[in-house]
């Protein structure tokens, strides 16, 4: 029997946060058990939560009834393997559970990992379920593993959203204004986007301004309260990463016709996120899946690797300076950091990182 723990937060009340213990039953053949080892904590773990049900995001790690385990990206070793191929004492990157274990069905085991192939993951989106081995990952290296922890899912995110707009000649905007600007996904994406033909605008809270504008990669940058100062005159793409209300309206208001797109990507606002957030005439659901699939068709599965490695290794050395890793270790850390991340107001300059 294996001692595990979890931390399991209430659905209806993500503050609601407790750590639970359990001893596992012996393996069944076909299972591999992980041992989570280390994982980083952002607003898009938190937006996991808050679309737990409507995104099926607390099916991945199946909790007791009114509970769930918030899923978090990082690396995990295999602890015991009854699988041929997966082998015990290897690293893999994946998306794991807020707890200290978890027992995988691998399947499509090759060089480069496998996918779980539990049951109850069978319908959810693939890239989810897949776990790559980090000795023949081209963007793994082992003296930068926090900041694939940190920033790997979200550049993912970052890299298909800037592709898209350029695939589609940016909807026919010049300017392409981001939300929730000092969220390590957007200014990944405005890194990306930069010097790309259209002007790059960040939108963020007063108290964040000064941090965006360091980081170089915004054109401008602009509080939330100033989005009166946006070319009334120029075609505009919104990408939204707040789903604040608010700004929203703000920005439809003042940009009518000339908003002609717009792209919901986050909801780091949680606390004025309005109903008729999709409700706009040119209103899409930025899902970075639907833009992988499209890019596997085009370019293949090595094509959009390559694709990716070659953004990511432009990336890595510059947002080593935008971030200072703070770690923590053990189920309480965890879940204090769960409620300091919850509850927003982290320091955008901070990142965590958790040793389970
Ligand atoms: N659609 C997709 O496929 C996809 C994939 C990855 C990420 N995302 C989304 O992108 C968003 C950003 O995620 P991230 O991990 O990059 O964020 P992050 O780096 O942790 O972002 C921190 C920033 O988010 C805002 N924020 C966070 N919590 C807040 C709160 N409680 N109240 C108000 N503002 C808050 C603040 O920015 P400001 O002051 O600048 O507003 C803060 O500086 C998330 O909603 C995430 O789910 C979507």
């Amino acid at each position: 029997m294996t001692q595990t723990w979890s931390l399991a937060v209430g659905r209806d009340d993500l503050s609601r946060a407790k750590i639970l213990e359990r001893a596992l039953p012996p393996l069944d053949e076909g299972e591999v058990l992980l041992r989570v080892d280390r994982v980083g904590l952002t607003a898009n773990n938190v937006t996991y939560a808050m679309l737990g049900e409507s995104f099926r995001y607390w099916d991945f790690f199946p909790a007791e009834p009114g509970w769930g385990h918030v899923p978090l990206w990082g690396f995990a070793e295999v602890a015991e393997s009854t699988v041929d191929g997966v082998e015990v004492g290897s690293r893999y990157y994946g998306y794991l559970p807020s707890a200290s274990h978890l027992v995988v069905r691998p399947n499509r085991v090759d060089a480069r990992g496998f996918r779980d192939g539990s049951a109850h993951r069978a319908e959810l989106p693939s890239p989810y379920n897949v776990y790559a081995l980090t000795t023949n990952d081209p963007t793994y290296d082992a003296d930068r593993e926090d900041l694939m922890v940190l920033y790997r899912p979200l550049f993912y995110t970052s890299f298909m959203l800037a592709d898209r707009l350029s695939d589609n000649d940016f909807f026919g905007a010049k300017s392409l204004v981001l939300s929730s600007a000092s969220s390590k996904t957007a200014y990944a994406a405005a890194f990306l986007l930069r010097g790309g033909g259209a002007e790059v605008v960040g939108l963020t809270s007063a108290r964040n301004v000064a941090f965006t504008q360091g980081l170089g990669c915004y054109d401008r940058v602009l509080s939330y309260d100033a989005v009166h100062e946006l070319d009334p005159g120029m075609e505009t793409a919104y990408l939204d990463l707040a789903g604040n209300a608010t700004t929203r309206a703000s920005i439809r208001a003042h940009l009518g016709d000339r908003l002609v797109h717009e792209s919901v990507v986050g909801v780091t606002h949680q606390d004025d996120v309005g109903a008729e957030a999709l409700s706009g005439p040119r209103t899409t659901v930025f899902f970075a899946p639907d833009q992988m699939r499209k890019r596997k068709q085009d370019w293949g599965r090595e094509g959009l690797d390559a694709a990716f490695a070659e953004a990511w290794h432009r990336f890595i050395p510059a947002v080593e300076g935008w971030v200072d890793v703070v770690e923590g270790q053990g189920p309480e850390a965890l879940r204090s950091t769960w409620l300091e991340v919850l509850a927003g107001g982290v320091d955008p300059r901070q990142g965590h990182v958790l040793t389970v």
